[in-house]
């Protein structure tokens, strides 16, 4: 297996994946029209690895064109990214999440039909657990409704793959359902990039140590937790990376699998706040909010069934991502 398709592969997770793809001897192909990334985090993709990728601007939505410009290529498997993401705007514009995140969904599916690609490997979520009873999940706890249309859309996504393995076919997929994805890679070259005000914690703590924002806010303090804050499983997205890799060299032992992907941790994120302030020797101003609606108390992934069966399991430290997080936010920072 070489070739490998790789849409949304110059986003967050997508870019990360691609260095270390090429780093494992594979060829992404990515497919990936920079709507939520941009031709400097490209360029830095190119740079960490040698340009050892071939990459394509086209809307996956577009199956016209996709089909169009992939026909070249003989692709071995497909890993899927190329979603929308922000649970907060998904509520202001469902319609776009529906028809990017399953239509696009759909179509690489239809083309792994016409192009006969066998292994499919899925961007889920922890988000598919709903609010779970337990405080530890692991892939058999019974998934519950989602509390936003994203979160349906990644329901959905899993519920699409699980009926097209209803009819027999020679597809294997694995979902990858990732927990909390934070930090960036080492090089400081690529990273989590926010439009405006972040959607997520971890940006939003570094745009408030460099002085863009005047506080964070903590969205409840009162939940029964030990120190009050909401508990979730955060882990270095190159870690999230090399879960990929993986995959890849797993998917087809069976027909249809999930693996959590997350550090079997909970950190509280008080505790990430304070760790971020001790590795970057920074004061992060804090305030408490009001907790936010559809916010669970404390979720963390169980990992054995990642270890055993996929033989990954995640390497790097909570510092090490807070502080490779702080390291990109300087960066972003000089070139601003
Ligand atoms: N980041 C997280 O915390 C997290 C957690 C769980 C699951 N996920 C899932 O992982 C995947 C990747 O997340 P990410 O954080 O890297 O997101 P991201 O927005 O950084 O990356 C997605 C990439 O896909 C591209 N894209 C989106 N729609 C496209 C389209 N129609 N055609 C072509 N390109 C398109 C964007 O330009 C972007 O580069 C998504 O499916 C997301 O839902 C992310």
């Amino acid at each position: 297996m070489k070739h490998v398709l790789v849409t949304g592969g110059i986003g967050y997770i997508g870019s990360h994946t691609v260095v270390s793809l090429v780093e494992q001897g594979f060829h992404p192909v990515v497919v990936d029209d920079l709507r939520n990334s941009s031709p400097t985090i490209l360029t830095a993709v190119g740079k960490l690895s040698n340009d050892l990728f071939t990459h394509i601007s086209v809307d996956i939505c577009d199956y016209k064109a996709l089909k169009r410009v992939l026909s070249p290529f003989s692709l071995d498997a497909v890993i899927h990214f190329a979603a929308y993401k922000s649970v907060r705007e998904s509520f202001d514009i469902p319609l776009h999440y529906y028809q990017n995140n399953l239509t696009g969904l759909m179509n690489v599916l239809e083309l792994c039909q016409t192009f006969k690609i066998r292994k499919f490997v899925f961007s889920s979520s922890c988000t598919v657990y709903g609010s779970p009873n337990e405080r530890q999940v692991f892939e058999n706890t019974p998934k519950q409704l989602p509390e936003s249309p994203y979160g349906f859309t990644k329901w959905m996504g899993e519920q699409i793959l699980a009926d097209f393995h209803r009819n027999p076919t020679p597809f294997q997929t694995i979902c990858l359902r990732y927990f909390n994805p934070i930090g960036a890679h080492p090089s400081g070259l690529i990273g989590e990039l926010s439009v405006g005000i972040p959607n997520n914690l971890v940006p939003y703590i570094t745009q408030t140590a460099a002085g863009i924002r005047k506080h964070l806010t903590i969205f409840g303090n009162n939940y029964p937790t030990p120190d009050g804050t909401c508990i979730r499983d955060f882990i270095h997205v190159c870690d999230v990376a090399d879960a990929h890799v993986s995959a890849l060299k797993h998917v087809g032992t069976k027909p249809l699998e999930a693996f959590n992907i997350g550090t079997g941790k909970g950190t509280s994120v008080l505790d990430l706040v304070q760790t971020f302030m001790a590795v970057s020797g920074l004061d992060v101003p804090y305030r408490y909010g009001e907790r936010r609606s559809g916010d669970v108390a404390e979720i963390f992934a169980n990992v054995e069934k990642s270890k055993h069966e996929l033989g990954w399991e995640a390497q790097r430290t909570l510092e090490q991502a807070l502080r490779d997080a702080w390291n990109w936010e300087q960066r972003l920072q000089q070139h601003d």
